[in-house]
């Protein structure tokens, strides 16, 4: 019987830390309200906190990545607009096509390498002249950053800048970032977070990933911008009332402290992605940039098996095609990579030859 267990699987399964159970039990009823009616301090708080350090005007917390990335979308655009998406992002792949079937937008996916398209041969070829009555409007540009299907790849702050330029000079289109994951780009390239925003008019990062909060994410843009996406989130059944709850432990997710702790899940990963690399097994990965190892086995292996076979040894993983996903988070110390290693080389030594 298997009794460690080393979840890799994702950064969603983290646990609030000691410090945000705390915050958590300390907080009464003077602390929050109804949030719908604007009055809960706490969100308040999280939602000014949230504007300050990112440099935007105002921010929005909301309860997932999904419905913050649909309330940007909805948000920035129109009804039979066309938007551009990455060909492998969560908002084409994992969202349900909320933003056709809510937003009534067409999403057209481009190619990347890692997340970062080639501004000549991969969007400008995408690019629809708007005074042509025959065609929709394009209306937005959507980065993910870091990439999660690519493997936590990081986009540069002079890339954003780049596409910035490119949008304003093609149709003064916008740009939403999927920031689901961008304090591990922030910790990896060792930039203030202001450096990434700037080049972007809206953004959502999320609360409950490597900054380890139970619940949330929080949208940042203009308030002009803030006050449509509030609507929608209404309009979503994402007015949480009493949010404070959330909120007490989004802030301390935000404190400096523990946004560089996620460079503990990078140097894990890194950990991880050597000692694979020293096991001689017919395997290819690239060092991972932040806290994502994505492990490519031979396309025959049976991957559904492998995983299966892995989680029996106590290490969970998910896969996607050949690909072996492993994710470092809050709670997983450099022993549990030592075990994970040790326990993945043992079995991929069955399935791989
Ligand atoms: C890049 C990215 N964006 C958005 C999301 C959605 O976040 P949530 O699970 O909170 O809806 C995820 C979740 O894994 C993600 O990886």
């Amino acid at each position: 019987m298997q009794t460690k267990i080393v979840d890799l699987r994702s950064d969603t399964v983290t646990k609030p830390s000691p410090e945000m159970w705390k915050a958590l039990k300390s907080l009464d009823n003077t602390q929050i309200g109804d949030d719908v009616y604007r009055e809960d301090p706490t969100v308040n708080e999280l939602e000014d906190t949230a504007a300050k350090i990112t440099g935007k005007e105002a921010a929005l917390l909301v309860t997932s990545g999904t419905q913050g990335n649909l309330v940007s979308l909805l948000g920035s655009t129109q009804p039979g607009d066309e938007i551009l998406v990455e060909s492998m992002s969560h908002i084409l792949y994992y969202e349900v096509g909320g933003a056709a079937r809510i937003g009534g937008l067409t999403p057209r996916p481009y190619f990347s390498n890692k997340g970062i398209a080639s501004l000549d041969d991969d969007l400008q070829p995408l690019i629809r002249p708007r005074d042509d009555d025959h065609q929709p409007w394009i209306t937005l540009l959507c980065v993910e950053n870091t990439h999660n299907n690519h493997g936590g790849t990081v986009l540069s702050p002079a890339y954003l800048k780049d596409l910035n330029k490119f949008t304003e000079s093609n149709n003064d289109m916008k740009i939403h970032m999927d920031g689901a994951r961008i304090f591990n780009a922030v910790v990896s390239m060792k930039l203030p977070i202001t450096d990434f925003t700037q080049h972007v008019d809206s953004m959502v990062f999320c609360l409950s990933k490597g900054l380890s909060c139970p619940i949330g994410s929080v949208v940042v843009g203009s308030q002009e911008f803030i006050d449509k996406a509030r609507k929608f989130r209404k309009m979503l059944g994402g007015g949480m009332r009493q949010a404070g709850i959330i909120a007490v432990m989004g802030l301390l997710a935000l404190q400096e402290k523990w946004i560089k702790r996620l460079e503990d899940d990078h140097r894990n990963a890194k950990r991880l992605a050597s000692g694979l690399k020293d096991s001689s097994l017919p395997i290819q990965f690239s060092k991972p940039e932040t806290n994502i190892l994505m492990v490519e086995c031979p396309p025959t292996t049976p991957m559904e098996k492998l995983v299966r076979a892995l989680g029996n040894k106590g290490v969970l993983t998910l896969h996607k095609k050949n690909k072996l996903r492993l994710v470092t988070h809050y709670g997983i110390t450099t022993e549990d990579i030592d075990f994970s290693i040790e326990q993945i080389i043992k079995v991929m030594k069955k399935f791989l030859h």
